[in-house]
């Protein structure tokens, strides 16, 4: 924009704008020019009103570039994975994650009518996982969130006999007590880690990187979650995509992605961590 007042006292003032219309390129070129003999009180006016048009102008071409830029942000991985609501304290999340573990009538539809179709299913998807090569008899297993222990049960009956499961709440000889922030085992310890409780994690980070800690290099992590809806009131968080656990398993690859049936949870997703902590390599995704 140029504003030339010439020594005669005409006021000519040249505005140029340029408008990039949804990336179509065209551009507009706007020129106005005031050239007469206007009474001296009259410029200063004319000019605060051409200064407000342009700020007008260009206020209007910015405002969808910038909800351009938002929508795009709100579609990239990192906006694929949503924590739910705060909790006043870390120790009110976990008060508000054992009102589900120690509900009496939860507890007891676990342990009875449950127990055995949730067995039989759990030991579908692991039979399916040895089949696939990424468990086998020999292999140390957790599972991660166990509840009461169907899984572990699952995996134990399959032969995979050196299986434990971590809850808050212990439940011998099965399941014993730990937090999936902060997993009660050392380093490189596990062949193989299992979970359907990924929704439950307040800390999504810590969670995957106590996996990663705790698998031994070549180890296989196993998680069902859900991609299209909430699951439960206790879920501490929403994903959306699996971009944000491949951006979180920062020591693994991502070994497949595929649609199960997991009691509300429709996605499983099997991540190998690397046996040297090289660069990521290409990863392969089998979809079906
Ligand atoms: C746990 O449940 C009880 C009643 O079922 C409720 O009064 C309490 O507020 C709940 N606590 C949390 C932390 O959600
Ligand atoms: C694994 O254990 C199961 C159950 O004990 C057994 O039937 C199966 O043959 C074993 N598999 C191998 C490869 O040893």
């Amino acid at each position: 924009m140029f504003v030339l007042i010439t020594r005669h006292g005409n006021l000519s003032l040249s505005l140029y704008f340029s408008v990039h219309a949804g990336g179509g390129g065209g551009n507009m070129t706007m020129r106005v020019a005031i050239a007469s003999k206007l009474p001296l009180l009259l410029k200063p006016f004319i000019l605060s009103l051409f200064l407000s048009l342009f700020v007008l102008l260009f206020l209007a071409s910015q405002t969808p570039l910038h909800r351009l830029t938002a929508s795009k942000s709100r579609s990239s991985s990192s906006g694929d994975l949503r924590i739910r609501r705060g909790y006043s304290s870390y120790d009110a999340y976990i008060q508000h994650q054992l009102n589900k573990t120690l509900n009496p009538k939860l507890q007891h539809l676990w342990t009875t009518r449950d127990w055995d179709r949730k067995v039989r299913v759990f030991s579908d998807f692991f039979q399916s996982l040895k089949r696939r090569g990424l468990l086998s008899n020999s292999s140390k297993a957790l599972s991660i969130g166990a509840r009461v222990g169907q899984e572990v049960a699952a995996l134990r009956q399959i032969g995979v006999s050196d299986s434990i499961g971590i809850d808050l709440v212990p439940r011998p000889p099965l399941v014993v007590k730990g937090d999936f922030h902060a997993q009660p085992f050392g380093d490189e310890t596990f062949d193989f880690e299992f979970s359907n409780v990924f929704d439950h994690a307040l800390y999504p980070s810590k969670f995957v990187g106590e996996i990663e800690r705790t698998l031994r290099p070549g180890g296989v992590c196993v998680l069902h979650v859900s991609l299209t809806k909430g699951t439960d009131k206790y879920s501490a968080n929403d994903l959306y995509s699996v971009g944000p656990l491949v951006e979180m398993f920062k020591r693994s690859d991502l070994v497949e992605k595929r649609k199960v049936d997991g009691f509300g949870l429709d996605t499983e997703v099997v991540f190998r961590k690397r046996k040297n902590n090289n660069k990521k390599k290409q990863r392969t995704i089998k979809t079906n």
